[in-house]
């Protein structure tokens, strides 16, 4: 059965605001939701959208009529699962590029819509490409979406923009599908190559869990009595190693605590009770998709997202917990965005803002050289070296992406 298994890739969906990521999910997963536990999945697909769909085949049918998700065949045989995925949408809005971002630390490649009847690039179309370049996305599907809107001359000079932009970036050879996903018209096109150009990453088994926490929630609703409270969930995704119902974890860098006027982070340790990954309740979850940790946390510790941008895994095992660090620094050449001017260096006072996994911080650069520079965390951060950091720049009234940095050891 389609539910039964595990999401085993995470695919980004991104794209201009109403070129269609959302009804495209829709077409393939059949539904944009809740098959995760109500709250948490409602919370998370307001940050960062997650919603599964098993790619199925009848082995009957030839290429790409083969390729469906539907559970029965035109013939009425059972149609046979190749894989569960999990949809990542980044949301198009501008101002949500540092979400996009923490979503893009999660994507293991990513697909493309863009929309066929408005000129190549859309603003966000660009950031977007440019933020799959930076961090390194490389699987990439375009979905020449809404295809019904525009008649096959439109549809070949659209066609034509689209290659035209994508040419030198990452997207550079990365098919380009015709589809409504409004009409569903060429799912099963579309589906061939995602199964093609979007291959499941091979996950080293003994590798230590690194859970990054996207959200945190109190699932108890009010005036629950503290003999039934639930505790603490935490939403987010593995991306390394397993994990398992029963085990003992480590949140780091922690929960806040105040003291004489100064913050300290305290890491925190508890028990995994219950597991929800793929839409169901599971003993052990391995990467992929959206998991759910229901843990023996006072859900005051997880409430609102108290915990969001945090790692967890097992006790001993988490990298360690920056309050300043040294990165690498590759910037691009000009501001992304419509009206980006060119990038210049970084100096030595500025205010970034740091996106690493799903934790998003401000700091202050204390020393810039060039290629590299140092910063001060206003909140600390847990990461390995060599982690990815997406790194912005205040620009008139919003952070505006300026380059990639590498965690230096
Ligand atoms: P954001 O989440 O806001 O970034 O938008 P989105 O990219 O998810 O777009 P969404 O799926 O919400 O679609 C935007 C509008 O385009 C909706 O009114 C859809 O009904 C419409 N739409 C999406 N796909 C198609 C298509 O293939 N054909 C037609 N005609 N309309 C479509």
């Amino acid at each position: 059965m389609a539910g039964t298994q595990q999401p085993e890739v995470n695919i980004g969906l991104v794209g201009h605001v109403d070129h269609g990521k959302t009804t495209l999910v829709q077409a393939l997963s059949g539904s944009w939701t809740d098959q995760h536990s109500e709250e948490m999945k409602r919370g998370i697909s307001i940050r960062l959208g997650y919603a599964d769909a098993t790619f199925r085949e009848c082995p009957d049918r030839d290429e790409p009529e083969r390729y469906t998700v539907e559970e029965e065949c035109p013939d009425g045989t059972e149609s046979e699962p190749l894989r569960t995925v999990s949809f990542v949408d980044a949301p198009g809005h501008e101002t949500l590029m540092a979400t996009m971002l923490s979503g893009a630390s999660l994507m293991d490649g990513a697909v493309l819509v863009v929309s066929a009847n408005e000129p190549v690039p859309q603003p966000q179309t660009e950031e977007h490409l440019m933020a799959l370049d930076i961090i390194g996305i490389e699987n990439i599907v375009i979905a020449q979406n809404k295809i019904d809107l525009v008649d096959s001359d439109q549809a070949r000079r659209n066609y034509e923009q689209i290659q035209e932009f994508v040419e030198g970036t990452v997207a550079e050879d990365a098919p380009v599908v015709p589809v409504s996903a409004g009409q569903e018209v060429n799912m099963d096109l579309l589906i061939q190559a995602v199964e093609e150009e979007i291959p499941t990453p091979e996950r080293d088994p003994d590798a230590d869990a690194r859970m990054h926490v996207a959200r945190s929630f109190d699932i108890n609703k009010p005036g629950t009595t503290a003999s039934d409270l639930a505790g603490g969930v935490l939403g987010g995704s593995l991306v390394e190693g397993e994990l398992e119902s029963g085990q003992e974890i480590e949140i780091r860098p922690g929960r806040e605590v105040e003291e004489g006027g100064q913050t300290e982070y305290v890491p925190i340790e508890t028990t995994i009770r219950s597991l929800q990954a793929g839409g169901e309740t599971v003993d052990s979850a391995t990467p992929g998709g959206l998991l759910g940790v229901g843990t023996g946390l006072d859900p005051a510790l997880t409430k609102g997202d108290a915990l969001a941008g945090r790692m967890a895994g097992l006790p001993g095992s988490l990298p360690p917990t920056w309050q300043q660090f040294t990165m690498d620094v590759d910037l691009l050449e000009r501001v992304v965005g419509t009206d980006g001017g060119e990038v210049e260096e970084i100096s030595t006072g500025e205010p970034l803002m740091m996106t690493v996994g799903t934790a998003t911080t401000v700091g202050a650069v204390t020393s810039a050289r060039e290629g590299e520079c140092e910063v001060n965390l206003k909140r600390p951060v847990t990461a390995d070296p060599g982690a990815k950091i997406a790194i912005n720049r205040r620009i008139g009234a919003r952070w505006r992406l300026i380059g990639l940095g590498t965690l230096q050891e």
